[in-house]
């Protein structure tokens, strides 16, 4: 059965064609995911460190959000990665969002 390392959490063993995401969220690591799973936001975004060649193929769809936010190898979107055998490990990069604007009107 294939395995992700996720650097500094756990190890998770998965069925075959489990994508990244998938796996992240059914084993409690935490993992940004704006649009759902739908190759459209690039905040499940994961850097690959090992087992590259062990994931699924970079369909168009993907490709397209990785170029738009200059993205590239060993980049993944994690809900487009399925894991198809062996190990992998993946580290998920720290980044924050973005303050919210404060919408309180300001008093003068
Ligand atoms: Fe939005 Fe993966 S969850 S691109």
């Amino acid at each position: 059965m294939p395995k992700i390392l996720f650097t500094g959490k756990r190890e998770v063993v998965v069925d075959e064609g489990t994508s990244i995401l998938d796996a992240a969220l059914s084993s409690g690591v935490s993992i940004y995911h704006t649009c759902g799973g739908n190759a459209s936001c690039s905040t499940c975004r994961v850097k690959i460190l090992k087992g590259f060649e062990n994931l699924s193929p970079i369909e168009e769809a993907e490709t397209q959000v990785l170029d738009s936010f200059d993205l590239k190898t060993p980049f993944r979107l994690g809900c487009q990665a399925q894991v198809l055998n062996g190990e992998v490990e993946v580290e998920i990069p720290k980044w924050e969002r973005a303050p919210r604007p404060n919408k309180t009107p300001k008093v003068p």
